[in-house]
Parts: C-alpha cells; sequence; structure tokens
C-alpha cells in the first residue's frame, strides 16, 4: 500500500501516546494523575446544552452555508467587537469544525510548496503538523529568556522571501505566556516591513489570569489587512467535543479557505453552530467561574513547583499549562534519565503522573503540566513529581 510522503513526515502525537498509555495502566487499577488533559475538566454550561436540543427539535440538521449560519457569524463579529475592538463584517468570518480545522483551512489557503511558515519554540504540536500537511516548511523561532517569548531579532534572523506567515499563539499552549501590547507591536512591526501574514491563536483567550489583559494583534495599527484571527469555543466554554472554531481575516484569504472547507468538510456541524450562537449571545457566569477555578490552580502549582529545590518555572498568564525547566535534574542524575522524555516514562512508570515532555513542543529540558485537574489531584501530583526528582538524584 503507497503511503504519501507527506504523512511519512508527521509524527505521531506525544500527548496522545501519553494519554494513551496512562489510561492503559488506570484501566489496570493504577491510580494514575493525568496532567498530560489538553481540555477543560469542566462541563459545557447548561443553557448552551439546551439550545443545542432545541435545535435538534427544530430540525436544525441540514447543511448550512459553507462559512457557517450568517446569525452565528454576525454573533462572532459581536464578540469581536465587544472583546477585541474589532470591526469584522461576516464575509470576514469562517466557522470550522473546531480552531484546529480553521488553521489547517487557513494554511492550506496561503502556503505553497516549500513556502516557510515562522514557528516560535516551543509550539502547539499541530502547528508543526499542520504546516507539513500543507507541503510548506516550518522555520523555528527560539525563544529567548525564562518566559519562552521571542525577540524581534530571532525572528528577523530567520525571515527571507520564501516566508509567507508567522503563528502567534497568546495565551500559550504549551507554556500560558501571554504576550503584551508592546510586545506584540514589536512583532506587528516586523509582519508589515516583511509583509507576512500573522495567524494569530487566540483560543485560550477567556482563560487569563492576574488581570492580564488580552490583546488581539490583529487590533494594532494596519494589522487587520494581514491577521487571521483564530479562536473557538472548545477552551471558553468547555466544549471540546462539540467541534466549533473560527476564523476572521480578509475576505480574500478567508473566501479562499472556505474553498477548501467547501471540498473537505462543508460545513461546521449544524446543532453546534445553533448552540454556539446561544454561547456568544447569552449571559451566563460559568465562564467566569471555570477562569477563576484554574487562577487558584495555577497558584497553587506554580508556588508548589517553584519551591522544589532547582525547579524554576515561569508564571502563566493564560491558559491551563505550565512549563517547570527540569533541566537540572536531567543533566545532574546517574539513572540515564537524559530527556524531557525520558523524564517523563520513569514519572509515569514510577511515580504515576502523566505530563509531556519539552521535546513534543520543540524544545528539551522542560515538562508540560495541565491543571485542567481537581485541586486535590494537582497536591498530590505535584507531590509525586517531588519525590521522583528527589529519587532522580539519590
Ligand atoms: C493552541 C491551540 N489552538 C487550537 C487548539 C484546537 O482547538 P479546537 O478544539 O477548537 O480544534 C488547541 C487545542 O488543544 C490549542 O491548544
Amino acid at each position: 500500500m503507497p503511503i504519501s510522503e507527506r504523512v511519512k513526515k508527521l509524527k505521531s502525537s506525544a500527548t496522545i501516546a501519553i494519554s494513551t498509555k496512562s489510561k492503559e495502566m488506570q484501566a489496570e487499577g493504577i491510580d494514575v494523575i493525568n496532567f498530560s488533559i489538553g481540555e477543560p475538566d469542566f462541563q459545557t454550561p447548561q443553557n448552551i446544552k439546551s439550545a443545542a436540543k432545541k435545535a435538534i427539535d427544530e430540525n436544525y440538521t441540514h447543511y448550512t452555508a459553507t462559512a457557517g449560519m450568517l446569525e452565528l457569524r454576525n454573533a462572532i463579529c459581536g464578540k469581536f467587537k465587544k472583546d477585541n475592538n474589532l470591526d469584522y463584517c461576516p464575509e470576514n468570518i469562517m466557522v470550522s469544525s473546531g480552531a484546529k480545522n480553521c488553521i489547517m483551512n487557513i494554511l492550506l489557503a496561503i502556503c505553497n510548496y516549500k513556502d516557510e511558515v515562522l514557528l516560535p519554540i516551543p509550539f502547539w504540536v499541530s502547528y508543526y503538523s499542520q504546516i507539513i500537511m500543507t507541503d510548506a516548511i516550518p522555520k523555528f523561532i527560539e525563544p529567548e529568556g525564562d518566559d519562552f517569548k521571542i525577540s524581534t531579532k530571532n525572528i528577523e534572523k530567520n525571515i527571507s522571501s520564501k516566508v509567507k506567515a508567522i503563528i502567534i499563539n497568546s495565551p500559550n499552549n504549551p507554556t500560558g505566556i501571554v504576550y503584551t501590547r508592546m510586545e506584540l507591536e514589536e512583532i506587528a512591526k516586523l509582519a508589515i516591513k516583511h509583509d507576512l501574514t500573522v495567524i494569530s491563536d487566540e483560543i485560550y483567550e477567556k482563560l487569563i489570569y492576574d488581570k492580564t489583559e488580552h490583546i488581539s494583534i490583529a487590533s494594532l495599527p494596519k494589522m487587520k489587512a494581514r491577521t487571521v484571527v483564530i479562536n473557538g469555543v472548545s477552551k471558553a466554554y468547555a466544549m471540546t467535543g462539540w467541534r466549533l472554531g473560527y476564523a476572521a481575516g480578509p475576505e480574500k484569504i478567508i473566501k479562499s479557505a472556505l474553498k477548501i472547507q467547501g471540498h473537505s468538510t462543508s460545513c461546521a456541524n449544524s446543532i453546534t453552530q445553533r448552540a454556539v450562537i446561544s454561547a456568544l449571545l447569552e449571559k451566563d457566569d460559568s465562564v467566569e467561574k471555570m477562569r477563576q477555578e484554574f487562577e487558584k490552580r495555577r497558584n497553587f502549582l506554580i508556588e508548589k513547583l517553584n519551591s522544589i529545590p532547582n525547579i524554576k518555572c515561569a508564571i502563566p498568564k493564560g491558559a491551563f499549562y505550565a512549563m517547570p525547566n527540569v533541566s537540572y535534574y536531567l543533566e545532574q542524575n546517574k539513572k540515564g534519565v537524559k530527556t524531557s522524555a525520558n523524564l517523563c516514562d520513569f514519572l509515569l512508570e514510577n511515580y504515576h503522573i502523566a505530563l509531556v515532555p519539552g521535546s513534543a513542543f520543540g524544545i528539551e529540558g522542560f515538562v508540560r503540566f495541565s491543571y485542567a485537574n481537581s485541586m486535590e489531584n494537582i497536591k498530590k501530583g505535584v507531590k509525586r513529581f517531588e519525590k521522583g526528582l528527589k529519587n532522580l538524584l539519590d
């Protein structure tokens, strides 16, 4: 059976491998604490579920417009105006089966064979694979300093005539960092100077802490015309399984991406689309309650991690991830645990905690914790983490 060269270049997902292994261990009766989860451990708010049930009863069960129902796209435009002070019209919006699907459609719409896409390290795993799937080339940008942010110097070093776009993800998976207005202004200047399209993934916008301000790079002067904003409901409304994301950008790019969508998925799920209209238009405090709970967990986890000898963890300002630096333990142990992947295996097998190695996100010397887990499990799990690290050096 022939397999394409494109697919041969793809790596299978490290997060799925870890999650599968920890589920197998749980099935054997082992109490594994799973810190590798990439979705909120909350339920979809009731008003959204009711809207979906109503949608079925009212027979919203057919194909919709490829770009999504007009009423939904209007609601999305309203969200952009309210949250980001961005003026879009429905022609600027594409509703897809998840933010992941939006990014794929946009990359396919803008990239040619061997074009380059700037990808800051550490990166969410699917960006890398999706760039490969479009036959473009990911061009990595090294982070600078302890907070993982990219500098304009490192961006500029990688710019050539082949570079088409840059991906910005703030709040970030896997680090939780959030770019400030000033930092985004610097990136914007470069995007304008080098005529780059910016793909700005803002899916964790609603999960943001310490009263940090979320800025959409599209809202900066002259940026709306060259930015595609990616957002969705998976993280904000605990709707990962409903599969709906949306992109907002220049009509020419959205129209082109819709050609791809029209011939691949046709449109996002019609029932979900109706439910998301309710999510965006109706007031409900469950999103804020979820955010507050994440903030409590983050505060606890970061304090505990930073109290472990020789562990340093940058304070995440958003999302539900933390990336402590574990390089001291990798360098000092005599048990052959040399990489972040070795460490994750060691901790899963011996201390029954599932973490994702930094190498999955393009960076060594770090592991990713997801705090989409109960406070009780976080307390137990972080103790196991500390014990495991101590044991490595014994
Ligand atoms: C940074 C980032 N973007 C996009 C997605 C995908 O979101 P969706 O469920 O809407 O496809 C994820 C999911 O983990 C993510 O972490």
